[in-house]
Order: structure tokens, then sequence, then C-alpha cells
């Protein structure tokens, strides 16, 4: 790990985490006291920085802005009932921004200025971890490419940088969703399988457009086809029936999502029958009509679990049993929610503690 005597350590003067209730913030919005930086410049990375959360001075040139080379990760970092800050598997998440960086034609992030980085910022930050039972502060990764230039190419100069944000509930309530038939989230030999920038700013017109409707998200299908549903909204996609977890399989139009993973895993050790597969919309409207259709419910980092109350589908609403009867989702999400304070045995090892 970069040790903290390289990173140019500047605190700020006095905190501003006495200004809010960790417990009780918007998503997103309230943004932690320090920010790490790093800087990529001459083929190699250097300038690694912990400093006062800031505006960032920039070119209106900047490469990033223009051709969407940027990336990004969400990762959480809990406080359990003794106070202690731990981290949930954030090696996932360190290999998965560099699968996105190679993708991206941007410059891979060394372990040691990811893991340094993050955990010296969140030494500085740990007031900042909300303790509550739905709590956690959301660890926000990102590399953006920062050329001057306009020109379609790999910039020469990156910045990396890590902001965090106390969290609560993404979802309040559970999510109506539309399964979204014209425009597509990802492709093949896309981008879709990385965490790309572009991928999210696409997806918000067809949202909209969905919203207008009544939902709150909606449902992609492949491109190919139009036949088999990928992911909800930002979320891994889950579906309860006959007493099988289904979930679709891992392609390049699909995120492996760290949740998903662990949801899964959850089961597995549970006995629960797992199916990592093509799911087609027929599928899940002839389980629906023949009442087999259980639960459904996204999973991501920011949503964590995010219980699916009605499906749209073609003009006919495809209503699920109440949350309260479903019997999996519910209870890995409480699973899940007790390992990351420290109240269940980690057998897997997710957990790094930090301070
Ligand atoms: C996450 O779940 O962490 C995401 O990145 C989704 C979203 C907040 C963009």
């Amino acid at each position: 790990m970069v040790a903290s005597a390289d990173i140019k350590i500047t605190r700020v003067a006095k905190s501003r985490v006495g200004e809010y209730d960790v417990n009780n913030v918007p998503f997103g919005k309230i943004f932690a006291d320090h920010m790490f930086i790093a800087e990529y410049e001459n083929g190699k990375w250097s300038k690694c920085s912990i400093q006062p959360y800031e505006d960032v001075p920039m070119s209106y040139a900047l490469s990033a802005l223009h051709y969407g080379q940027a990336i990004f990760e969400g990762m959480k970092a809990y406080k359990s009932d003794e106070g202690v800050v731990s981290l949930f598997r954030p090696i996932d998440n360190f290999n998965r921004l560099n699968k996105s960086a190679i993708r991206m034609a941007m410059p891979e992030v060394p372990e040691e200025i990811f893991m340094g980085g993050l955990t010296e910022l969140l030494k500085l930050d740990k007031n900042w971890v909300p303790d509550g039972d739905f709590g956690s502060l959301y660890i926000r990764p990102f590399m953006i490419s920062t050329d001057e230039a306009i020109g379609v190419r790999p910039s020469d100069n990156y910045k990396f940088v890590i902001i965090c944000c106390p969290a609560g509930k993404y979802y309040a309530e559970p999510v109506k969703v539309l399964i979204e038939h014209h425009y597509f989230r990802s492709v093949r030999g896309g981008v879709g399988y990385v965490k790309a920038a572009g991928n999210y700013g696409r997806s918000l017109y067809p949202t909209r457009l969905a919203q207008d409707k009544g939902f709150q998200q909606v449902i992609w299908t492949d491109s190919e086809t139009n036949k088999y549903v990928e992911e909800s909204g930002t979320m891994n996609l889950m579906f309860v029936i006959d007493n099988t977890l289904l979930t679709p399989a891992l392609s390049d139009t699909i995120l492996a999502g760290i949740t998903r993973d662990s949801v899964l895993a959850v089961a597995r050790d549970w006995g629960l029958k797992v199916e990592e597969r093509k799911i087609s919309t027929e599928e899940i409207i002839a389980a629906h009509n023949a009442g087999t259709l259980m639960e459904a419910f996204g999973t991501g980092t920011a949503a964590t679990i995010a219980h699916i109350k009605a499906i749209g589908f073609e003009d006919h609403l495809y209503e699920l049993p109440a949350v309260e009867d479903r019997k999996f989702a519910p209870k890995v999400d409480e699973f899940l929610r007790n390992l990351r304070k420290g109240r269940e045995q980690d057998k897997h090892n997710w957990m790094l503690k930090v301070c």
C-alpha cells in the first residue's frame, strides 16, 4: 500500500461533520471533509494527495467532458456496533475499476494507490460513517481523462479521485419497473460490462419516459433479440420463480455486480437452487400468470436490495406478492446488513477492517 508518508495530506481546518445528522442525509448530496487524488502524467501515477473536498478548476476542453473517457466505482464502508470501520469487498471494486480502465483505454490504477489512498481517507473521515442499521459511507472512486485538447484519442493525463458521502436507503420503497423494449442500455461488444460514465448518461432519457408513465425504473432487455432481460436501472436483476433464484448470466452487456455476486453466494450457502442464465420476458410473464413468480428485485451497491413490487410490460401491469410475504430477498438483505455491521460470521472474508 502507498504509505501515508507518500501521500501529501492537507486536513480541513474544521470538520463539517457536526453540521449534519449522517444517519439522515439525502443520498449523494453531502460530501465528507476530504478527497483523495492521484495524477497520471508522463506514463506514470504520482502526486498522491488528500485535501479538503472542493470544486476543481478545469478547462472546458477537458477530454472527459467531450468524449466520455471516464469510469467510476461504487463501494461502501460500514461502522460496526463497536465503532470499527470496515470496507465491503474493496478488492473486487479495485479489480473492476481496472477492468473498466482497460476497456476505456485508460491506465490501470496500482493497488497500493487505490487501497492506500482509500484507507488514509477513511481514517481521516471516519466520523462521516453512519452508525445506524441502514447507513453506510458511499465511496465513489473515479478516473477522468484530463488532457485539454479537442481531438478523439486516449488522453495522456488522468486523475484518479476518491470522494465519499454518507448514505441511507437509495430507494425508500419497493419499485415499479417497466420493461423497456425500444431503447437499450448496452450492446454486444460494447461497454455494458464496465462502469463507464456514458452507460449511465444514456439511460436517463428512457428512464424519464418510464417515470412519466408512473414507473421508477426500467428493465433493460438485450439489444439483439429484445427477448431477454438484462438489468434494471443501475442494478442487476433477480427473480425467485418456483423456489429457484434466477439471474441473467454475466456477459459483455451486463455489469458483474459485487452485490449480485454476494447474494448468489449467500443463496448457495443456504442451499437455494440458483440459476445464472438467459431469462426471457415471456418466462417472467408466464411465471406470473402461473402464480410461481414469487419475488423480483434489483441488487447494487447504492440500492443494496431493491424489491420490485410490479412489472409493466406492453400496457399490462403485473403485480408481485407483498414484500412481507417474500421468503428470500428480505432475509438476504437483513443477513448482508448484519454481516456488514459485524453481527454475522464473515465466512467469505468480505469485510476489511480499516480503523
Ligand atoms: C452503485 O450502485 O454503486 C452505482 O454505481 C449505481 C449508481 C449510484 C450510479
